[in-house]
């Protein structure tokens, strides 16, 4: 069961701002975006993989302003909270196997945050190849997670995540995600490895291809 559209209901026009209250408390998106800016500051065609309702794709577009963005997610609500420019950005409902298979090659930034503990395990081999084969040669794909352990705030955050979604939620450890990297990058691939405030749980691996 998931109590996200019950929440959704009650914060009537106070949506975004109350979920961007929300998110801060687990994460600091500006933070995030401005070190993605720090790793490829001259970024012009970038990839938002699982971008829901465009929290992060808000700050690219003001981190990017000559940059085209493409936000995709399989989810209905794509984009639904999004509130930065427009003429720059699309978002479409569509997995990265499409988006792969379409542009291969095409993309110098791709950004996977917060997808990967939503998706099942037998998916994530693919989700991580098909945002490989999505990027130039010489882009930089950032894929940020939320590592387990054993704390307060990350049961927290599992239960929010958990019951708010409705998904059955997995998180992996720090050496799970590096695996998962080095197999479909290779091994040298991780240039950089970031956690973010507010919680080290935040991090965010910057793997150039
Ligand atoms: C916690 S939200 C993160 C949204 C956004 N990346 C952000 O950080 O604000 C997780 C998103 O992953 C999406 N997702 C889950 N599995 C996915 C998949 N296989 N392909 C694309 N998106 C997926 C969900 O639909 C959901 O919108």
């Amino acid at each position: 069961m998931s109590l996200g559209p019950l929440a959704r209901r009650l914060c009537g026009p106070y949506e975004h701002r109350i979920s961007e209250a929300y998110r801060a408390i687990y994460v600091d998106l500006d933070k995030f975006v401005a070190r993605i800016r720090a790793a490829q500051p001259g970024a012009r065609r970038i990839l938002e993989i699982g971008c829901g309702e465009g929290a992060v794709t808000e700050r690219l577009a003001s981190a990017f302003p000559q940059a085209e963005i493409t936000a995709i997610d399989i989810t209905p609500r794509v984009g639904r909270l999004y509130r930065g420019p427009t003429a720059n950005v699309s978002f479409r409902r569509a997995t990265v196997q499409d988006l792969a298979r379409e542009h291969p090659g095409f993309f110098d930034l791709v950004v996977l945050a917060d997808v990967l503990h939503h998706a099942p395990a037998s998916l994530h081999g693919e989700l991580l190849s098909s945002a490989r084969a999505a990027l130039a040669d010489g882009g930089l794909f950032v894929f940020k997670d939320w590592e387990r352990d054993v704390s307060p705030i990350h049961a927290m955050c599992y239960a929010s995540d958990r019951w708010l979604t409705g998904d059955r939620i997995r998180y992996l450890s720090a050496t799970e995600m590096r695996d998962k990297l080095d197999s479909v990058f290779g091994a040298k691939a991780i240039e950089t490895v970031a956690h973010l405030a507010p919680w080290k749980n935040n991090i965010a691996f910057m793997v150039r291809r």
